[in-house]
């Protein structure tokens, strides 16, 4: 087989890049160097299934290559905050461990199951005013603010979700590469304001107690290990805010985007929404995971000399784990290009990643897709694409999701 022409990271292939990924599985292309990065990407579900299963090796201490440096000005900026930890995401054993013991207790099964009633009441709202515009933007109007309002609320900010969008959207530009000096300095009093803020709630939780997660982050305690510092809270709930919002976002509008383009799919999830079969919705929630992979590639550093696959690899390659192509490989998924509700294995999809290091909100962000869709295919009917040329879509080196989804529906009978 011939090796594609297209290149990964070209912007063409970011905004859409499911030829890109059907071309090097046809060709059995499972990973590649990508010419004018310098970086391997991987390809196939095996190989990032492997990498990702192997920490030692394929390292996610990445901070490096997300444009940390920086210049006088920014520094005395960020000297009013606290230092900026990396944790979770971007550590490795044992600080990652750590941390994940005790994030682990706050993502708990309880804590998720509390705050379903929270998200049920939210969609039913926003529902409610969707259904008097009687059409809009689904992204604006549904698929953004379910999943800040969730967050806000467990930091305290449900009266002002905004703020965490605002906040969340500096911290994604000050690691994009992508802005000015003048953007880049604001991202900095952003982060330091942000701190300031979360340490008046640290304390507030710490004298007070609270019912949320960062109550449950501030009490986190695990014999043998020392708590979670401030700092370290600091930058755990941003990743929350970050890694949570854009991706649960993308996968909501990706799923009525493809519901709307396969009206039979439609019929199957509209017969099981409104609690009459949460066991259908819940791998529909699964295969608009696999087919829409927000978290489209993740970095990872390799520490020694190591073969992945027929690769050899030396030690300090750049490796990008390419988990939306692992989610299309047709040596894992029959068919990957279809779109299908009851696919049997969809659940196996590498979104959520794989290994230590897999998604510790995936709980939160399933269930607020589950009763997301319970209640809009139960509430509103005959979706409909408003201006199919209007779709508008993220192209980044990383994440992929739609950013604008113009549609109209009708109150259900
Ligand atoms: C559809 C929604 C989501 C997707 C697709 C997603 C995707 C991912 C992926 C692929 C990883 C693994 C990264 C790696 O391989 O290094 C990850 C990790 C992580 N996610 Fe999510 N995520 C979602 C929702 C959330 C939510 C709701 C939160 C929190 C509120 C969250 C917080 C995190 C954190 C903190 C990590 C780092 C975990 C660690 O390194 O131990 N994510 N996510």
């Amino acid at each position: 087989m011939n090796k594609p022409q297209t290149n990964m990271f070209a912007p063409e292939t970011l905004l859409d890049p499911f030829d890109h990924y059907r071309a090097v599985h046809d060709a059995d292309i499972d990973a590649e160097v990508v010419e004018g990065m310098g970086a391997y990407v991987v390809y196939s579900y095996a190989l990032c299934n492997e990498a990702a299963g192997k920490p030692e090796i394929f390292s996610n201490d990445f901070t490096s290559l997300m444009g940390r440096e920086e210049d006088e000005e920014i520094n005395a900026i960020l000297a009013e905050g606290w230092p900026d930890e990396a944790t979770l995401l971007t550590a490795d054993a044992p600080v990652h461990t750590r941390n994940r013991k005790l994030v682990n207790l706050a993502f708990s099964a309880p804590r998720v199951n509390a705050i379903e009633e929270v998200m049920r009441e939210k969609s039913i709202g926003l529902i409610a005013d969707m259904a008097n515009k009687g059409g809009g933007d689904f992204v604006e109007d549904f698929a953004i603010p379910l999943p800040v309002h969730m967050i806000a609320g467990q930091i305290g900010l449900d009266k002002d979700a905004k703020q965490v969008k605002k906040w969340s959207d500096a911290a994604v530009d000050r690691f994009s590469q992508m802005v000015d000096h003048e953007r880049k300095k604001e991202c900095a009093r952003s982060l330091v304001e942000y701190q300031h803020y979360m340490k008046g709630m640290i304390d507030d939780r710490r004298a007070n107690g609270g019912d949320d997660l960062l109550t449950d982050l501030v009490n986190a305690r695990v014999e043998g290990e020392t708590p979670l510092t401030d700092p370290e809270i600091m930058s755990i709930m941003q990743q929350f805010m970050v890694a949570g919002n854009e991706t649960t976002t993308s996968t909501i509008a990706g799923c009525l985007l493809q519901l709307i383009r396969n009206p039979e799919q439609m019929e199957k999830a509209k017969a099981a929404a409104g609690g009459r079969d949460p066991k259908l919705i819940g791998n529909m929630v699964e295969e608009a995971l696999r087919f829409e992979t927000p978290t489209a590639g993740m970095w990872r550093i390799v520490k020694e000399d190591t073969a992945l696959g027929e690769h050899e690899i030396p030690a300090g390659s750049v490796v990008q784990l390419r988990y939306a192509a692992a989610n299309r490989d047709p040596a894992k998924f029959e068919n990957p290009d279809v779109f299908d509700i009851e696919r049997k294995n969809a659940r196996a999809h590498l979104a959520f990643g794989k290994g230590p290091h897999m998604c510790v909100g995936n709980m939160l962000s399933r269930k607020e897709m589950l009763v997301a869709f319970d209640e809009l295919l139960e509430r509103l009917d005959n979706f409909q694409l408003s201006d199919p040329d209007g779709i508008e879509v993220l192209p980044n080196i990383l994440l992929r999701g739609i950013t604008k989804l113009p549609i109209s529906y009708e109150v259900a009978a």
